[in-house]
């Protein structure tokens, strides 16, 4: 064979690996993407709140300072526990089953399920802690 054929050959099966490797990471990442859509739609329906307004939200009434919550900057509190895969757990707070009604509730008035809990009332009302809730939730 010759050295042509053979640099031929090769450049073919280089430009085939480069485009399965590429059609690879467009599934890989429309899937992704196809994911995240689909927890966001399942929050913000259980929750009847807009995840893309719980940012500030999670900011201004001091849980980021008490909590780590995934994809806030900043957001890196240990009062808490870490805020990350709320939607699996079965408990919140040790003492409320997991629901979306009850993560709302909890997040306005902590202190009427658990009183000697740490976690205070700041004032968040119900409306924010929906938005806030369905931004936990897709997490
Ligand atoms: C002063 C600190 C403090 C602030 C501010 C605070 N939390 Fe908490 N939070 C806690 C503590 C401590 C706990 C654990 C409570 C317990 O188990 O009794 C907790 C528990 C929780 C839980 C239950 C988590 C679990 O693992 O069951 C959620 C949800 C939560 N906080 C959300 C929020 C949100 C949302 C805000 C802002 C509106 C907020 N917290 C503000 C301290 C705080």
């Amino acid at each position: 064979m010759s050295d042509l054929k053979a640099a031929t050959r090769l450049t073919l099966l280089l430009s085939l690996s480069a485009g399965l490797f590429a059609a690879v990471t467009v599934f890989v990442v429309a899937g992704m993407i196809a994911d995240r859509q689909e927890r966001t739609g399942i929050a913000q329906a259980l929750t009847n709140g807009g995840a893309s307004r719980a940012l500030p939200l999670l900011r201004k009434f001091g849980c980021s300072g008490c909590h780590t919550i995934p994809g806030v900057p900043g957001a890196d509190g240990q009062v808490g526990g870490p805020l990350s895969g709320l939607s699996g757990r079965v408990y919140i707070g040790g003492v409320l089953t997991n629901s979306s009604d009850h993560m709302v509730e909890w997040i306005v008035a902590p202190q009427r399920f658990s009183p000697n809990t740490a976690m205070p009332i700041t004032g968040i009302t119900e409306a924010e802690a929906r938005d806030v809730a369905a931004y936990l939730y897709q997490r």
